[in-house]
This record gives structure tokens, C-alpha cells and sequence, in this order.
């Protein structure tokens, strides 16, 4: 049997033992190994941040998860979730949007995911950088081949980004809200944020990257008091860690599946409901630049194609389907 799904079949076993042990016998003989290989590969996987308890006669148990992306934990957690999506893992990439592009382009199975541990060049909207070298957050890139018109697919990325904070209420009780048009905010701090790139060829979308970077468990030691008070994670936001692995997992169902109710029109009647519920800037006063221009005025919800409606001091309503909201009285 091939490293990697003895490994995962180790740690299928403990995580569904909870609280209990396993046998170092009952180990061997589904792997068809020694006690002794078993043990060496526990040891492989205690190098990699796991961490056991052996108690003679009775077995190992699971004490402690690692605290940054394990391939083989991921794999558990996605089979557990039911995701049979091809996961691309990778332990550092320039950017994961851009190896995304690079997969469709040599014709990597999609929809599929690829996910890294850290990034050297990670891309936020509007040219900016992402900063990705803190390996207790998620940088991952949904794939997909739409081959659909790119008005289809308007408002997929909100839609997207409303299913994830649903996501997130639903599984760890945290009242994140989405800004639009793509970032998550727990208490006005940025918790997450997402950017969509395709490709088009004659008028269809043939490929389709949806990067999203989720503060999970940073190191908030180095963070600076400007990156404190603008950002924050869900460990911040729950008071305590979170299971990375299982959040992954969650999150990627919820994408994949996100996905899929968009393409097959399902999502029509939940989508009002979903922005009514988290819609961080309904009625806000907001400054939005476009090029050199700056559009003032209140949010006042979507346009069908998605763009955020302004209703400016003279009354009218412009659609701004491009740029960056900020709240008026913030930087
Ligand atoms: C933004 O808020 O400006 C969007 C940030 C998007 C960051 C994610 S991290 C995973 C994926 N790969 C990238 O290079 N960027 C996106």
C-alpha cells in the first residue's frame, strides 16, 4: 500500500476513535504492516505536528492536530465532508490564483481545488498583494470550467462569499458579514477576502479561479496596529483556535456546493434573503473610488447584475460595478 493512504488510514482511525485509543494490532492488520512499521509512521506524523499518547495495551490516541496544513489530514477531513474533488496541495506556490490558471491551462481535473501552506506572491484585488506566509490561515483556489457567458456569471462570486458567511455562522456561531464586493468582516475588520479571475474566449467563460486568503489561527504577535485595527481571524473573532482542517473542509463543501446551485439557477430564491441577512453596507454612508474619481453617498443594495447601488446627496443612483467601497469616516 502507497505511503499516503496509510496515512490517511491512520488518521481516519484515531479521529473517528475521539477520545479512545487504538490498537497498535488493529493498526497493523488493516495496513497490513508491522506494529513496529505503524509505529514509525506515527512518528513520521509526529514530525509533521501531530500528536499522540501511546499507553501500552491499549493503544494511540489523537491529542493534538498540527497547526498548519497536513496533505493526508486534509484529504480525512474532505473525504469526511463527502468532497470528492481533486485537492492540488501544495507546500508554497507564488500564488494560488495563478497556479489555479496555470492547472486549467495544462487541463487539470475542475472543479478542484488547489491549496498551499504559504505563498511568496499572493494577489489581492485591485493589484494589491496578499500576504500569505502565516501558516495557520487558508490560501485556497476553487477551479472550475464554467463555459458559461460572463453575464451568467455576475453574481456568482457574491453569491459565493454569502454562502460562506452562512458557513460560518452555521459551524462556529461567528457574525461575519460580506462587504461588498468580496470581503468578509467580523465586527468592521477584515476576516477573509476573495478574488475571482477568468479567462474568456468568445464571449464564454472557459476558466474560472475563486481565490479566497481566511484568517483561521494567525500569529498575531507581528501584526502591526494598522493591520490590528483593520484585521482580524476567526480565532480572534471566536476567542479561541480553530480546527484548520475541519474549517478547509467546511469551507470547500461549501464552495463546491456553492458553486453548483449558482450554475443550475437554484440559487435565485435565497439569494435576496442571503444579502438582506449579510449585507455589511446596506443604508451606510460610502466613499467609492473609481480611477480618479470619488462617488459618495449611501448603499442601497444590488443591481440584478450584482453592482453596488449609491444613491448620492443629489438623490441619484449610480451602479458601481467595480472598486473600493471604504465606510465614510474611515480611512
Ligand atoms: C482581496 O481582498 O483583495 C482578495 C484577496 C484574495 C486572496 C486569496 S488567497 C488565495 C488566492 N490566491 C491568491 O493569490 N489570492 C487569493
Amino acid at each position: 500500500m502507497e505511503d499516503k493512504s496509510s496515512n490517511q488510514i491512520i488518521i481516519q482511525a484515531l479521529l473517528e476513535a475521539k477520545d479512545t485509543y487504538v490498537s497498535g494490532e488493529a493498526l497493523a492488520n488493516t495496513l497490513g504492516l508491522s506494529r513496529v512499521a505503524v509505529w514509525k509512521r506515527l512518528e513520521i506524523l509526529s514530525e509533521a505536528g501531530f500528536r499522540f499518547e501511546a499507553i501500552r495495551n491499549r493503544g494511540y490516541r489523537l491529542l493534538e492536530e498540527p497547526t498548519s496544513l497536513h496533505p493526508d489530514l486534509i484529504q480525512v477531513y474532505f473525504n469526511q465532508e463527502g468532497i470528492n474533488k481533486p485537492v492540488y496541495f501544495l507546500d508554497s506556490i507564488d500564488s494560488t490564483n495563478t497556479e489555479g490558471m496555470r492547472r486549467l491551462g495544462n487541463g487539470a481535473v475542475a472543479p478542484g481545488l488547489v491549496i498551499a501552506r504559504t505563498m511568496s506572491a499572493g494577489r489581492g484585488r485591485l493589484g494589491r498583494s496578499w500576504m500569505a506566509m502565516d501558516t495557520g490561515n487558508l490560501y485556497f483556489s476553487f477551479i472550475f470550467r464554467p463555459n458559461q457567458p460572463l453575464e451568467q456569471l455576475s453574481r456568482l462570486s457574491l453569491w459565493v462569499g454569502l454562502k460562506v458567511c452562512e458557513a460560518l455562522r452555521a459551524n462556529w456561531d461567528i457574525p461575519v458579514q460580506l462587504k461588498w464586493p468580496n470581503d468578509l468582516l467580523f465586527q468592521g475588520k477584515k476576516l477573509a477576502g476573495m478574488l475571482a479571475e477568468s479567462t474568456i474566449d468568445t464571449d464564454h467563460v472557459r476558466h474560472l479561479v475563486f481565490g479566497i486568503g481566511l484568517n483561521v489561527n494567525p500569529n498575531t504577535d507581528h501584526w502591526l496596529t494598522d493591520l490590528a485595527n483593520k484585521a482580524t481571524s476567526l480565532a480572534l473573532a471566536k476567542g479561541q483556535a480553530l480546527p484548520l482542517h475541519h474549517v478547509a473542509a467546511v469551507l470547500a463543501k461549501t464552495v463546491f456546493e456553492a458553486y453548483d446551485t449558482y450554475m443550475e439557477g437554484r440559487y435565485m430564491a435565497d439569494f435576496e434573503t442571503l444579502w438582506t441577512r449579510f449585507d455589511a453596507l446596506e443604508n451606510q454612508p460610502v466613499k467609492v473610488r473609481r480611477g480618479e474619481t470619488l462617488i459618495e453617498g449611501v448603499a442601497a443594495g444590488l443591481d440584478p447584475t450584482g453592482a453596488l447601488k449609491i444613491t448620492t446627496a443629489d438623490g441619484n443612483k449610480i451602479a458601481v460595478h467595480a472598486g473600493d467601497v471604504t465606510l465614510s469616516g474611515t480611512p
